[in-house]
Parts: C-alpha cells; sequence; structure tokens
C-alpha cells in the first residue's frame, strides 16, 4: 500500500543544518539580526564536537609566534593549503579563543591562581598551543553553546529532524532551504529559508573503523553535491593513529595529546619505532604516524600497537586524561600501569564543500562552515587540533557576511511541496543494514592508509552498484534516517574514490603504491560537481 508522508512549511530568515561547534556559533550570531531554525538529526549534542579531546589551536604564548603557527599548519598540508586562507584562521585564533572564554567555556589552568591557560602539545606543532579542557574539550563547548542558544528567543532548535536534500530550482543556482524529515513524526516538512547553512560535520561513518559518532555520515556534502556545488579535495581522509583497541570500544579516541605529554607508540615486544619514520617520532605530523602503524602492523601481522604513558606520574595522568583514563579503565586497562592497545581509524575530512573565506559555496545563499567545508586550510593533511578553530573562525566569517546578506528581503520562489511518490513502507530494512556494511568495509580495505590503482578501480565497480541498488529504494520505499545516510555515504564514497583515482600521486594522507612521491604538477585541489541535478525527488 503507498502511504503519503505529510508535509508542512516553515519559513525563517537563517537555517543551520547541524548544531556542533560551527552551526550553535553561527546561530548565536545571527539571531540578532532575524529568525533561525536550527535543525539536528538526533539530540542537540550530539556531534563530533561533544566527543573532541585535544583541544583548540591558538598562539597565546609569548614563546610562539602566528608565523610558527602558519608554518606548522603549511608543513602539515603538504603544499595544499591555501597561504591566505592559513593566515587568516591562524591571526583570528586568540580573538575566537577570548569569545569562548566569554562564553563560560573552563579552560584548564596551570596555576594555583587559575590564571594561565594551560597549553598542550600536538603531532606536528613546533610549540606548546593547545587550549583545553582536560580531555573534554568539545564537551564543555558544546554544553556551554547549548546553554548560550536555547534561551534565545530568535533561535528553534529542531531535533531528531534529518536534512534530506536542498531546494534548489532547476535554472536557478539559489538555495532556499531544505526538505527535512520529522523523524518522530515520520513527516517531511520543508523549510524555507533565505540562507541557508550546512553545517552537518564530517563523514568518518564511510569507513568500517572511525573515531567519529553516528552523525558523521557525510549528509551535508552529499546534499551540496546533488544540488550542484563543487566538492574539493575528499581524497584527504584523515586516519587517526591512536583509536582504543577493543571488540567493545565502538569509537572511542586516545587523545594526540597523550603523545603531547609524553606518551610513546611501542610494538608488542616494547619496542619505540617512531625513530625509524621521522624525527619528530611520536609527534609526527599525523599522516606520517598513522602510516607508520600501518607499516609495522602490516609487517609483524599484529592488530594494534601500544601507547605507553606509564612513565609519568599517575597522579599527573589521572588528572590531565581523566576521561581516557576512566574509559581505558572500563575495558580493564589502567593506563597509568600498562600501556594502551591502540590502532588508525578514518577520523577527520580534510576536503568537502569548497567555500570562499566567508563561508560561501559555489551555490548562492548557501554556506558551509565547521568539517564538511572545504576552506583551503588544511591541504592534503589537518594539523592536530586547527579544526575546531576553523568552525570558530568560519562560523564568525559566515555570520558576519550572512548578516549583511538579508538585510535586503526577498520573497521566496514557488517551491514543490515534497512528494514522496508511489513509495510504500519498505519491508527490506535488513538490505540497507547490508548496504551499509558492504559500503563501509570496501572503503577500509580498498580506499584506506595506503591505497593502489587496481583497489580503487575495484572500490569503484563495487560502489557502482550499490548506487544503483540504493537509488531503488530510495525512489520505491518511504525514506527513514538509515536510508538518507545509507544514500549520503554512498554518494561520499563514490566521491572519495573518484578525487583518489584522480590523484597521480602520493601526497599528505593520499598514499598509492602505484605513484609513491610527490608530483609539482598535481599541486591542486581536486574539484568533484555533478551538472545535471539529480535525485532531486520533489523536481
Ligand atoms: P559536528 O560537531 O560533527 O556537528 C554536526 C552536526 O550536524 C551534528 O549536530 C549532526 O547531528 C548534524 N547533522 C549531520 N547531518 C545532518 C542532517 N542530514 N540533518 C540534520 N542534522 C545533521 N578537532 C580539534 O580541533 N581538536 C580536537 O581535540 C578534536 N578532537 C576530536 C575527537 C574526536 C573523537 C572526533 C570525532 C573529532 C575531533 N576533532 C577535533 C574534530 C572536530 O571535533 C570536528 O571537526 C568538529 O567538531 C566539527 O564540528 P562541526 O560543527 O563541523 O560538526
Ligand atoms: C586528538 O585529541 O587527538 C584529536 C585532535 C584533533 O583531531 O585535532
Amino acid at each position: 500500500m503507498t502511504r503519503k508522508l505529510q508535509n508542512k512549511q516553515i519559513s525563517v530568515d537563517f537555517l543551520v543544518i547541524g548544531s556542533g561547534v560551527a552551526g550553535l556559533s553561527f546561530a548565536l550570531k545571527v539571531a540578532p539580526y532575524g529568525t533561525v531554525a536550527v535543525i539536528t538529526k538526533k539530540q542537540a549534542a550530539e556531534s563530533s564536537t561533544f566527543y573532541a579531546q585535544g583541544g583548540i589551536a591558538a598562539v597565546l604564548s609569548g614563546e610562539d609566534t602566528f608565523q610558527m603557527h602558519i608554518k606548522d599548519t603549511l608543513i602539515a598540508g603538504a603544499g595544499l593549503c591555501h597561504p591566505e586562507v592559513v593566515s587568516m584562521v591562524v591571526k583570528s585564533a586568540p580573538e575566537r579563543i577570548r569569545e569562548l572564554l566569554n562564553y563560560g567555556v573552563k579552560f584548564t589552568r596551570w596555576d594555583k591562581n587559575q590564571e594561565h591557560l594551560d597549553l598542550t602539545k600536538e603531532g606536528g606543532h613546533s610549540k606548546r598551543r593547545i587550549v583545553h579542557a582536560q580531555d573534554l574539550t568539545g564537551k564543555e563547548i558544546e554544553e556551554k553553546l547549548l546553554v548560550r542558544v536555547k534561551p534565545e528567543k530568535n533561535i528553534r532548535i529542531y531535533e531528531d529532524h534529518i536534512a534530506i536534500n536542498l531546494i534548489k530550482n532547476t535554472n536557478d543556482h539559489t538555495c532556499w532551504g531544505a526538505y527535512v524529515l520529522d523523524i518522530n513524526k515520520k513527516a517531511v516538512v520543508t523549510f524555507l529559508s533565505n540562507l541557508t547553512v550546512l553545517a552537518t560535520g564530517g563523514a568518518g561513518k564511510v569507513y568500517l573503523i572511525t573515531s567519529n559518532p553516528d552523525t558523521a555520515t557525510g549528509d551535508g556534502v552529499a546534499m551540496a553535491y546533488r544540488a550542484g556545488a563543487q566538492i574539493a579535495n575528499m581524497e584527504f581522509m584523515q586516519f587517526h593513529p591512536t583509536c582504543l583497541y577493543h571488540p567493545k570500544a565502538k569509537s572511542f579516541l586516545v587523545s594526540e595529546s597523550v603523545r603531547g605529554e609524553g606518551g610513546i607508540l611501542r610494538l608488542k615486544d616494547g619496542a619505540a619505532f617512531m625513530k625509524k619514520y621521522h624525527s619528530l617520532k611520536d609527534l609526527a605530523p599525523r599522516d606520517v604516524v598513522a602510516r607508520a602503524i600501518d607499516a609495522e602492523l602490516k609487517r609483524t601481522g599484529a592488530e594494534c600497537v601500544y601507547l605507553d604513558i606509564t612513565h609519568q606520574p599517575s597522579s599527573f595522568i589521572k588528572k590531565r586524561f581523566p576521561n581516557i583514563y576512566k574509559k581505558c579503565l572500563s575495558f580493564g586497562i589502567n593506563m597509568t600501569k600498562e600501556p594502551i592497545p591502540v590502532a588508525p581509524a578514518a577520523h577527520y575530512m580534510c576536503g568537502g564543500v569548497k567555500t570562499d573565506i566567508n563561508g560561501r559555496t559555489t551555490i548562492d545563499r548557501l554556506y558551509a562552515i565547521g568539517e564538511l567545508a572545504h576552506t583551503g586550510l588544511h591541504g592534503a593533511n589537518r594539523l592536530a587540533s586547527n579544526s575546531l578553530l576553523e568552525a570558530m573562525v568560519y562560523a564568525h566569517n559566515a555570520s558576519q557576511d550572512a548578516i549583511l546578506e538579508v538585510k535586503d528581503k526577498v520573497s521566496f520562489p514557488q517551491v514543490k511541496p515534497w512528494d514522496s511518490g508511489k513509495a510504500v513502507e519498505s519491508d527490506e530494512s535488513i538490505m540497507v543494514a547490508h548496504n551499509w556494511d558492504e559500503i563501509r568495509r570496501l572503503m577500509w580495505n580498498y580506499v584506506g592508509i595506503v591505497r593502489s590503482e587496481k583497489r580503487l578501480a575495484r572500490a569503484k565497480r563495487r560502489i557502482e552498484l550499490l548506487q544503483q541498488e540504493i537509488a531503488d529504494y530510495y525512489w520505491n520505499f518511504i525514506i527513514t534516517s538509515d536510508l538518507l545516510e545509507l544514500r549520503n555515504i554512498a554518494t561520499v564514497a563514490e566521491i572519495i574514490i573518484k578525487s583518489a583515482i584522480r590523484r597521480k600521486e602520493s601526497r599528505g594522507l593520499h598514499y598509492t603504491i602505484d605513484y609513491p612521491t610527490r608530483k609539482g604538477q598535481w599541486q591542486k585541489d581536486t574539484i568533484e560537481e555533478i551538472s545535471n541535478i539529480e535525485n532531486q525527488r520533489s523536481s
């Protein structure tokens, strides 16, 4: 039996899709200038932001300089950072940290009088420059932002609402909002907006093993791609070297700041191996450390390596890393006495929806901020703790630009209501689950830390087949959030594969055994886009 999903319409000045640090920061700044709807697919706090551990990079000590932070970012980015963006973001960092302090964020201080911010170190940083709230930095930021956002009269948060598609009329390169599924009511809401902001975070869930929460399914990239926006550098997926290796420890990161505070990577027999790979040893840039671990795992046949910080006093470890300590202990690992078993996991999407310095995408009235954006900051490999920073800086820039843009009120064009066609309830949800698993496995096995032409070609064939099956589901069955996310991870996987195939060199996070060196002619961004507007169910 066919069943129509109900449809209602809501009009606002600003539609913000996503409630992590990027979306909430933007919403707060534009609220005095118009009505804001923040839609978010789970509870508002559930986001990568909430789980961020290490901290935010900013030049805040007399021993550090903007020039040094810029240089470290450029080195990590392996020739693909946009220098003007790096300079702007690094120089904006202290102001954004002050803003967080004003919002009431409690960063760790090192002195008795609680006057001086404690600065930690992570891979690729030449100085201690990372502000943090113990090892729970993201939770502290997300919670304080929500405390600010919730009482704002002009902001309404819609939890359990998942964006399906952007509204973009054919022949018109302008975004007018989004179709959104109210998950609990099983109804599609048409959100019309003067300005739409994608702040949907990353896409770690495209891979089998990831540090990311379940929300990270690349929805924003997939929606923007379907609407015809340019997507850049998706081959650069960052793998974090140290996720807890335990059969029951789903998505648990062991922060790079553990190495920043002296942690050493060892093999099972206790041998420290990073000196073989880089002069900065355990604090080498992340791509180098992840590849080194991958090489050691392949060489020894082991499933994990070990992160050893037992030489630090137990009291220091418990105070500095309360969250990691507690989590490890819950799996029977006492990190003050024994090394932590760790292995790499997909962690951060360096590419994304291409934007300018104000977060504007290549579609009018559509902004992209936070992890889903490609701003040019990270190049081929992100420097640790530069992403919360990027999200805050671009939320600020985009808000200032958007406030000017909405000054001139416009009338919305006629928008077709959502049409669920002849879709019926699916009795085959097991197939959706299998497709999820298949994509995540093939990406892990063929498009992981080390790639080859053969593996990428195999991945491309598989994903094309899966795309056809998923399109059948999408058109024939009533949509659910599982199905929408499946469609999105498939689209993002396809873009990653296509971009990786295009890049005939190894650079930063993209390493292929067929082209193992960096080549001058590839010192450019990889751009993917579709010209035809496909899959727009309501078009
Ligand atoms: P997110 O915080 O991921 O928020 C995305 C939001 O969009 C969520 O609310 C989600 O529910 C919503 N959403 C997604 N799709 C839809 C949809 N279709 N409809 C509606 N809502 C949707 N970076 C650092 O700089 N320092 C760190 O110490 C650090 N530690 C990290 C530790 C972990 C475990 C992880 C996973 C990441 C870490 N990162 C760190 C990266 C950083 O946390 C993220 O890049 C950053 O938080 C992204 O913020 P965001 O606002 O762009 O996205
Ligand atoms: C970490 O704490 O290791 C994560 C830092 C980051 O991803 O920037």
